[in-house]
């Protein structure tokens, strides 16, 4: 879970080391604890890693003043080895020739570390990736050109990878290789070609696209890209032209990305309404066609799985099994029935774990794989039956939002399909709900025209260490949402509970001045959420209660509450996923920066998990 950045190019006087320091900042989402770039330069390879955020490390243009004429960056989530100098990408074989850049985990690398290490060859680091450099030196010793040399030693490496591998002695172009890992290649046909962990590190530079498969390498030249199968079969492929804005990739006017993304949010609801019929419709149909149906996924995917998964059952009377895609195997070893189905939402589309539920169940169990992914080309596609792709378009804060409220969205838009399939709603009702759908995206607008009055309970409620949230129905997944926001950007202790089981165990902990979130939109758990909010009253827990404006008997009870600005309307309330979790991702937000924190960065995680 690292950014790659790498670049060759037949441009003179092109700042490559800086390119490659600011592709690299681009990527920082994918980790930020230490970062190294390398050159080629004149049979030389210049070298500088470090640990640290990258602006940092390039204080006194220790990055930017690397001479050279191409090479490639890195920065780092550790895995192997903790984060130091030495540990830091790139990695080099004993002579200092080939530096090589690696995002994934080789899973066999003690093994081979252990060989190489009794063939003579001396290891710097902890890592994984160091075995690669040294692999690739072997081969290069023993004859063959760089490109075979690299498809030699990738041959030898279980586990997963993305690499990007430059040498001094090969001026005319550098190797790329990948399997399981993302990798992309950007290319201005002609001039310079770019490579990246994902698309909007090179969006700036150019919108065309090169997606590479599993065990594939490709040759970068200026210009020029040569894709060949690890047997040295050439691949024929053509580069995609991506849509997405490069503003969208960018800060734009805010302090944060998160806060960026936040604004973004109605509209990004929106669109995913209006995402064409056709992608809706192969999905709804392997759906209702199966016998069984799983969804899964991890972090803030897993609860917009939640209420997705409530959704489908509601509109469409299916019945959804929710596992967390790192239980999927233990909770279901060999007990995938026949014709099942597996929904799989992820917003990067290459979650270690959610990857390795749906090969799971697709290649034990021949399940089929229905997705709900961000980013086109990622590694869940390629495993997936129907592809339904996010509006959310690229999402740099490590906490998800946009990603969440489409996904939800999506989802909610799949059920209805079914239902209308079904013949449960006829068209007309299912244009009601989609003009509510987009009604929710109207609403969510106005919380964030409104949002000062939500900074300022973030700010009362910052300072507290303990939470619960509470609620009952689809609006569990955004207690579940709503909670784990607070806690992974502001660091506050929070659970979300089944409002109905916070007696069973949680209410021993509250006493006077504990903060109690409920969600509780006017649906039909409204009336039992009351008493919960009745007992958490009498204990001394403080009210903060999410509820329409019309509201008046939570309100009466709450010390504090977010009125959601939506008519008393059947179609809308039914939709009150998005818009009543929104409000929670604003004040985990505010409560972040309140209390000093950079919400675009969490201590301790990442925004692509790409390790199991
Ligand atoms: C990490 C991120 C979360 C994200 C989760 C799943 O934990 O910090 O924001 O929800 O991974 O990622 P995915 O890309 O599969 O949605």
């Amino acid at each position: 879970m690292c950014g790659i950045f790498g670049l060759i190019t037949k441009k003179q006087d092109v700042p490559v080391a800086r390119l490659i320091r600011e592709g690299l900042q681009r990527l920082e989402y994918r980790g930020y604890d230490s970062a190294g770039v390398a050159l080629v330069n004149d049979g030389n390879i210049e070298l500088h890693k470090e640990k640290g955020k990258i602006v940092d490390i390039n204080k006194n243009g220790a990055l930017d003043n690397l001479k050279g004429n191409f090479g490639v960056g890195h920065t780092r989530w550790a895995t192997h080895g903790p984060p130091t100098a030495a540990n830091s990408h790139p990695h080099m074989d004993c002579k200092g020739e080939i530096a090589v850049v690696h995002n994934g985990i080789i899973e066999n690398f003690q093994e081979l570390r252990r060989k190489l290490t009794e063939r003579g060859h001396e290891f710097k680091s902890e890592t994984d990736t160091e075995v690669i450099p040294h692999l690739i030196e072997e081969r290069i010793a023993e004859g063959d050109d760089l490109k075979t040399a690299v498809m030699n030693a990738v041959k030898v490496l279980e586990g997963a990878f993305g690499i990007v591998v430059c040498h001094a002695h090969t001026p005319d172009y550098m190797v790329v290789a990948r399997r399981e890992s993302p990798l992309t290649i950007g290319i201005t046909p002609g001039e310079t070609t770019y490579c990246g962990s994902d698309i909007p590190a090179f969006l700036p530079l150019t919108r065309n696209a090169y997606i590479l498969d599993d065990d594939e390498i490709a040759i970068l030249k200026p210009g020029e890209v040569d894709i060949f199968t690890l047997d040295g079969e050439r691949v024929e492929r053509d580069y995609i032209t991506v849509q997405w804005s490069i503003d969208a990739a960018e800060k734009g006017g805010y302090d944060y990305f998160m806060h960026k993304e936040l604004h973004e949010v109605p509209q990004k609801v929106r669109e995913q309404v209006r995402m064409p019929q056709e992608n809706i419709d192969a999905f709804a149909r392997t759906i209702m066609e199966a016998e069984h149906v799983y969804i899964t996924a991890a972090g803030t995917a897993f609860y917009a799985c939640l209420a997705g998964k409530f959704q489908v059952t509601r509109f469409g009377k299916i019945y959804i099994q929710a596992i967390l895609c790192s239980e999927f195997r233990d909770a279901l070893e060999d007990a995938i029935p026949e014709n099942s189905v597996v929904i799989a939402v992820s917003q990067s589309g290459e979650t270690a774990d959610t990857v390795e539920a749906v090969r799971y169940a697709r290649e034990k169990f021949n399940a089929k794989v229905c997705s709900v992914v961000n980013v086109v080309g990622s590694s869940l596609t390629r495993y997936s039956d129907h592809v339904i792709i996010t509006t959310a378009g690229p999402e740099i804060a490590v906490a998800s939002q946009k990603a969440y409220n489409t996904q939800v969205t999506a989802l909610t838009m799949v059920a209805l399909r079914i239902a209308e399939l079904k013949g449960y709603l006829d068209k007309e009702e299912v244009q009601k709900y989609k003009q509510a759908a987009l009604k929710v995206a109207d609403v969510c607008d106005e919380i964030i025209e409104n949002e000062d009055h939500i900074k300022i309970l973030a700010e009362k409620y910052a300072k507290k260490p303990n939470f619960y949230f509470l609620a009952r129905g689809v609006s569990l997944a955004a207690a579940c949402e709503g909670a784990l926001k607070l806690k992974e950007i502001s660091y506050n202790h929070a659970e979300a509970y089944a409002a109905g089981e916070s007696k069973h165990g949680p209410i021993a902990l509250v006493e006077d001045g504990f903060p109690i979130v409920f969600i509780a939109p006017p649906d039909s758990t409204y009336d039992r959420l009351i008493g919960n909010v009745m007992e958490m009253k009498a204990r001394g827990g403080i009210i903060l209660s999410v509820v329409s404006k019309d509201d008046e008997k939570i309100k009466e009870l709450s010390d504090d509450i977010i009125p959601i600005p939506h008519d008393d309307d059947p179609y809308i309330i039914r939709l009150s996923a998005v818009m009543y979790v929104f409000p929670l991702q604003i004040l985990a937000y505010f409560a972040a920066v309140h209390n000093g924190f950079d919400p675009d960065k969490p201590r301790n995680l990442a925004k692509s998990v790409t390790v199991k």
